[in-house]
């Protein structure tokens, strides 16, 4: 979700105002998710990079996500609320919203919603190659043996599943730190306009667009036989 500063600049609005704006997007992108039946939505809402930012910021973004998470329209919606991201230096506020939040809506079927919040792909890697030496320490694994679905099962969602379609707004080409083991396959995504601009239609683009790659997650393409080409419909 890139692009909520400098909506705000270009209103002549101070960056706190983009941030609430963002807020609203957030609730129209869930809304759209919710009526085409998508299974999960993750949002990058704050980065381990994000602490460079001005103090006074970086309390905007934080206060803005703790507020809507207690007060906000998502509460009613049928949508399960996980968080992705380490507690290390959050307000205990926030980290208490958001455990509340998970608590409150883990029977719910409709969307999973998973924020990252205090979140960098690097992080999770190194926490979850520190989990499983854990492991191996305690003879629960035979290092020689470790499988990618060993990995996997130490990361801090295992169920969490690979990502289809990686979306950026605010015309920025590049991942960030998001989601990298998760994203190896992902379709990219770029858009120009700053997320508080997105509504839910750019979402239906963004998932239309998707739908008509061809993902071959490294297979070479299908070859189209004689017998098959003869058997398609002529155009
Ligand atoms: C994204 O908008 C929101 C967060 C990182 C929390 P930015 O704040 O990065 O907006 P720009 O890139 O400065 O416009
Ligand atoms: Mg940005």
């Amino acid at each position: 979700m890139d692009g909520n500063g400098r909506w705000a600049q270009q209103r002549g609005l101070p960056r706190p105002e983009g941030h609430h704006a963002g807020t609203t997007a957030v609730h129209e992108i869930v809304c759209g998710a919710l009526d085409i039946g998508l299974r999960h939505l993750t949002l990058y809402a704050f980065s381990t990079e994000n602490w460079k930012r001005d103090t006074d910021e970086i309390t905007t973004i934080l206060e803005t996500i703790r507020r809507d998470l207690d007060e906000g329209p998502l509460r009613d919606l049928d949508v399960r609320q996980r968080w992705l991201g380490h507690p290390d230096k959050l307000p205990t506020e926030l980290v208490q919203a958001l455990q509340r939040a998970e608590r409150r809506t883990r029977n719910r079927i409709g969307l999973t919603l998973t924020m990252c919040i205090n979140y960098g792909g690097r992080d999770e890697i190194t926490r979850t190659a520190a989990a499983l030496a854990q492991a191996v320490q305690a003879g629960d694994i035979d290092p020689h043996l470790i499988s990618e679905e060993d990995f996997a099962r130490h990361l801090p969602h295992p169920d969490m599943p690979d990502v289809d379609l990686l979306w950026r707004t605010g015309n920025e080409q590049r991942t960030s730190n998001f989601l990298p083991w998760h994203a190896t396959y992902a379709e990219l995504h770029f858009t120009p306009g700053y997320w508080p601009d997105v509504d839910r239609r750019d979402l239906w683009q963004a998932i239309t667009e998707y739908s008509r790659r061809q993902r071959r997650h490294g297979a070479a393409p299908l070859a189209i036989t004689r017998d098959d080409a003869s058997a398609l419909p002529s155009r």
